[in-house]
Parts: structure tokens; C-alpha cells; sequence
């Protein structure tokens, strides 16, 4: 299974965004934070933003909507550009609908889950989806600790998508280090969202090979 790395840029220094960028060019995506104020208790990046970022990243865009009403802003991201844009399941009253309207702008599709939502409903909808995002902290805010109890649900999506052999990707955002990663692998997660354990490093080339090698080691195999 290939182990995806893909650096949050929320914990990057907002004053050198372009240079921030580039520091992580060895990763496989770069995860861009959109938070609302609504959705979530803080705020961060709109289009105007995440479009410049599109011009200038080395790597795949990677945008994770925090945000009210999706249904009605996400196509917007995905008309930037962007390789794909994850709305949360409980901001989108037809999550099925906007899935296939930003297949259809060209991005991939993704589906997020906070912690109190349960992934039973999901199952059966995975095909509509190019990734289902399980996250392992309450979004918000970088540097909170990983919640191993949600190892559960990752391996609900990876014992579904193996069954049914699909090729969605199983990410997780929130916590993930070095010490946290390999778990999150076992359970079945294939793309990992990593801020903090990234841009605090002081190598982030390292920090991002070494996070990956992990992951890659405890790969779930079913
Ligand atoms: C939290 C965000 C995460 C965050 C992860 O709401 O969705 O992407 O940046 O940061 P760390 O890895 O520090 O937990
Ligand atoms: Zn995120």
C-alpha cells in the first residue's frame, strides 16, 4: 500500500507562505486548512489564498473545508485547481450531490468526519468518494493529541474499500507523529495529515521521510 505524507500548512509561519511551501516539496500533497469561524472556532484561508497557493506549490493541493455550508462553497476550491477538496460530512446536506459536482469541475472528492460522527452511514456511499478523511483530534487547531479511539472507523472504511476493492484513499489529520503514525497505519489509513510533527521539525525533508517509512512498515495488509 503506498503511504501518502501530506504536511499541514497550518503550522507553517503564515509570513513566508511561499517558502513554507517549498520546504515541504519532498511530500506527496500539501494539506491546506480552510476554517470558516463557523464550522469551527477559528479562521484561516479563503479562494483568494488557496488559489495563490495553487500558482506556487510544488506538490498537489490537498483542501480540507472546515466550513458551514459546503454544498454551496466548495465547488469554488475545486474550480481553483486544486488535485482535491474534502468538505465535512456535517456541513452538506447532500453530500453524495456535491461529491460528484467537484468529480465533475475535476478535482478528487473527499469526505471528512469529525470525531462524533459515526462512519456506518458512509459505507455504503464510498464509491462516490476519491477519500474519506477520518479525523483523530476535534478540528480547529494544530498540536492537539491524536485520539487512538478512532481507530475503529479507519479500519470500518479500510475493511469496506478492501472488500469492495475500491481505491479510495483513507486519510487522518489530527496528532499524527512519529509516535502516533504507525498505529494509525495498522488501522488501515493510507494518507496521513502531519502539521506540527512536520513544520516544527527543524528538518522537515527528514521529518516527512521518516513519518512516511513508518507508515509505509505498518502498512495494513488485508
Ligand atoms: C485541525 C486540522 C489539521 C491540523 C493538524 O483542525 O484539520 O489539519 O493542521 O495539525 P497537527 O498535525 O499539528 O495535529
Ligand atoms: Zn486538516
Amino acid at each position: 500500500m503506498t503511504s501518502r505524507i501530506h504536511p499541514s500548512i497550518l503550522t507553517a509561519d503564515f509570513a513566508n507562505l511561499q517558502a513554507e511551501v517549498e520546504r515541504v516539496a519532498s511530500a506527496d500533497g500539501l494539506h491546506v486548512d480552510v476554517m470558516d469561524n463557523h464550522f469551527v472556532p477559528n479562521l484561516t484561508f479563503g479562494p483568494a489564498m488557496v488559489g495563490r497557493l495553487q500558482e506556487v506549490s510544488p506538490i498537489p493541493l490537498d483542501v480540507h473545508l472546515m466550513i458551514t455550508d459546503a454544498d454551496r462553497w466548495a465547488p469554488a476550491y475545486a474550480e481553483l485547481g486544486v488535485a482535491s477538496v474534502t468538505f465535512h460530512a456535517e456541513a452538506s446536506d447532500d453530500p453524495v450531490a456535491l461529491a460528484r459536482r467537484l468529480r465533475e469541475i475535476g478535482s478528487r472528492a473527499g469526505i471528512a468526519l469529525k470525531p462524533g460522527t459515526a462512519v456506518e452511514p458512509y459505507l455504503e456511499l464510498l464509491p462516490e468518494f476519491d477519500m474519506l478523511l477520518v479525523m483523530t483530534v476535534e478540528p480547529g487547531f494544530g498540536g492537539q493529541s491524536f485520539m487512538a479511539d478512532m481507530m475503529p472507523k479507519v479500519r470500518a472504511v479500510r475493511e469496506r474499500a478492501d472488500r469492495d476493492e475500491l481505491g479510495i484513499w483513507l486519510q487522518v489529520d489530527g496528532g499524527i507523529s512519529a509516535s502516533t503514525i504507525e498505529v494509525a497505519a495498522e488501522a488501515g489509513a493510507d494518507t496521513f495529515v502531519a502539521g506540527s510533527a512536520v513544520y516544527q521539525s527543524l528538518d522537515a525533508a527528514a521529518a516527512i521521510g521518516e513519518l512516511r517509512d513508518l507508515a509505509a512498515s505498518h502498512a495494513s495488509h488485508y
